[in-house]
């Protein structure tokens, strides 16, 4: 359904507008429908694209499926977000490598030098890789969203108790879970509906200011 119709200076189609914003919500619970490493990897191919500083990609997706992997991530999600976790079809725990300037030599060849500069700044790579993650899962809900899916994104759950058990020994730093599915559904004994209630946005003139 069509919110709105779309200004004439969107270069995309309303329902397109609709599908990856106005009408697309965070959802709770979904129906069982499988999504894919075919769907997240065809999400991925696109979404890639979009832009990072230096374009250093630092986002890393594990993507939880099987239930030993799901019971330990529920350990570790907030008392509110496990029982979403544990039904959700598919999460995904959203990323920051630390050591993305590794990958330097072959994403920025122009920056001659930046691996080996980034190397011994690890403050400057911890903040690096968090701000331009965090960007491209921005990038990755719009993405899984124009694939026709749906996604709860979550920050409540215990980070560092994650990263100690499920990527001990390695430079990937958990900031976001996003669970995915098919379509909405409600379900029963979750007690939270598919989705609340939609919730008002700023208008353009409280976020922005001409000078
Ligand atoms: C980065 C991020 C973290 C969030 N963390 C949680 C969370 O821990 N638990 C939760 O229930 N919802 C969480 N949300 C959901 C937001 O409350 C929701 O996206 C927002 O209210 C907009 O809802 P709508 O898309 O249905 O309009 C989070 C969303 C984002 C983007």
């Amino acid at each position: 359904m069509s919110i709105d119709t779309a200004p004439s200076e969107l270069r995309v189609p309303a329902e397109i507008a609709d599908l990856v914003f106005r009408s697309a919500r965070t959802v709770n619970s979904f129906a069982d429908g499988e999504v894919t490493d075919e769907q997240v990897r065809a999400v991925w191919d696109v979404v890639r694209w979009g832009p990072t500083a230096m374009n250093t990609l630092p986002l890393r997706l594990l993507l939880v499926r099987s239930p030993e992997a799901r019971e330990r991530l529920v350990t570790h999600m907030a008392d509110g977000n496990k029982a979403k976790t544990q039904l959700a079809p598919l999460s995904i725990v959203v990323a920051a490598d630390l050591d993305f300037h590794e990958h330097l030599p072959r994403l920025a060849p122009h920056m001659a030098g930046a691996r080996d500069t980034l190397a011994g700044a690890e403050e400057v790579r911890e903040r690096m890789s968090r701000d331009n993650a965090f960007l491209q899962a921005g990038y990755l809900v719009v993405g899984l969203r124009a694939a026709g899916l749906h996604v709860g994104p979550m920050t409540g759950f215990d980070a560092p108790g994650l990263d100690a058990d499920l990527f001990a020994g390695t430079s990937w730093r958990s900031i976001i879970v996003m669970n995915v599915g098919t379509e909405p559904a409600d379900r029963e004994g979750l007690g939270v509906p598919a989705s609340h209630p939609r919730q008002a946005r700023l208008d353009f003139e409280d976020v922005a200011r001409t000078v």
